[in-house]
């Protein structure tokens, strides 16, 4: 039934590219997400005034939202260097110790994929965060001894798709925590009209808002869909986007009417089909479509459940009338064992 085996959500190389131009470098810039970025403003002033480091940051939440963005608006805000890094470059406690010698007074570390640090690695950023030391071994053998070396205040900014995955001395250790949401159509549509003007693109509001409507909720992905979309109008000689081009585009490239990935619709499909609409448990889900049930907890479920096609109850998922409405399957067929030939929907 799977098309293909990782559709955890891709980053092209494209992407990349995209991301850096049409980054937002300020709060000013940076589209929704108000009561984050409203407290962060606070923090930082209050640090500003002080004349301290802020406290330590960790933004959460699921791919593409803005958590590197946010990171460089700190550091921007704050008027100081960022040096970043990520978790699986960190290996040995060496290469940790080495970026964080070099780190300017009241600068910011921006540590992505920091789920992934090492156990050695993590063990030896709890005194570098909390009391700005770290012990440094030196020599081997016999000659082996331990020197502490004091490190300049800075910032510490975490991110992270998965904070499940965090051990919890490391979470308490940032002062500062955020989880992003997705984001409401209407900041969307925001988000591209800002990138259309920056990448020079024309394109008639309601045709913004279509492919708003259809982003799963994500930035990064209305960015792409944006793009893609000028291919469509350019091969066609439109010298603007317009919403039938746009509806055209998004129809070529399979982007489902609610914004639903690939692996979205399995899993609703799973419930659905396999489960007779629920409740099943996370694991048993996470089998069938065969991705981590942490991902799904925390990069799948929360757009789903956010968009009411899912519920979590004690007793596991279920799906919601709104998604068999979608799936086109009444209630009363979901018992009777009539589905096993619907296999192929959405
Ligand atoms: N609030 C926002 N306003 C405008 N653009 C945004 C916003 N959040 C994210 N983006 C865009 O989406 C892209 C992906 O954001 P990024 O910070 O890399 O996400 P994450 O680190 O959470 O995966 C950025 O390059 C930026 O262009
Ligand atoms: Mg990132």
């Amino acid at each position: 039934m799977r098309k293909s085996k990782n559709t955890t959500p891709e980053r092209f190389s494209e992407d990349i590219e995209l991301d850096k131009s049409l980054r937002p470098r300020t709060f000013l810039e940076f589209i929704g997400q108000k009561k984050i970025v409203d407290n962060l403003k606070v923090f930082i002033e209050a640090a500003l005034i002080r004349k301290e480091s802020l406290d330590h940051v960790l933004l959460t939440g699921p791919p593409g939202l803005g958590k590197t963005t946010i990171a460089h608006i700190i550091a921007n805000e704050l008027s100081v260097k960022i040096k970043a890094t990520s978790g699986p470059v960190l290996e040995r406690p060496g290469d940790l110790a080495g970026v964080l010698t070099n780190l300017e007074e009241n600068s910011v570390l921006f540590i992505d994929e920091i789920h992934r640090l090492s156990p050695v690695v993590e063990e030896y950023l709890y005194s570098a965060m909390e009391d700005f030391k770290i012990d440094i071994l030196i020599d081997s053998g016999p000659n082996a001894r331990t020197v502490q070396i004091k490190l300049p205040r800075y910032t510490l900014i975490g991110a992270t798709t998965r904070a499940g995955l965090l051990t919890s001395p490391l979470r308490e250790r940032f002062g500062i925590k955020a989880r992003l949401d997705y984001y409401i159509p209407e900041d969307l549509l925001q988000i591209i009209l800002r990138s259309a003007k920056i990448l020079n693109v024309n394109i008639d509001e309601d045709a913004a808002f279509e492919i708003a409507r259809r982003a799963r909720g994500t930035p990064r992905i209305a960015n792409r869909l944006l793009k893609r979309t000028r291919d469509f109008a350019d091969v066609s000689g439109l010298p603007k986007i317009n919403i039938e081009i746009a509806k055209k585009a998004l129809e070529s490239l399979d982007v489902d009417e609610y914004g639903l990935d690939d692996m979205d619709k399995e899993i609703l499909r799973t419930i659905v089909l396999k489960y007779k609409g629920g409740p099943v448990g996370l694991n048993t889900i996470a089998v069938s479509v065969n991705e981590d049930p942490g991902t799904i907890e925390e990069v799948y479920e929360p757009f789903l459940i956010q968009q009411g096609f899912l519920k979590r109850t004690p007793r596991g998922r279920e799906a919601t009338d709104l998604t068999l409405k979608v799936l086109k399957i009444n209630r009363s067929d979901l018992m009777n064992g009539s589905l096993w030939e619907m296999d192929k929907l959405f």
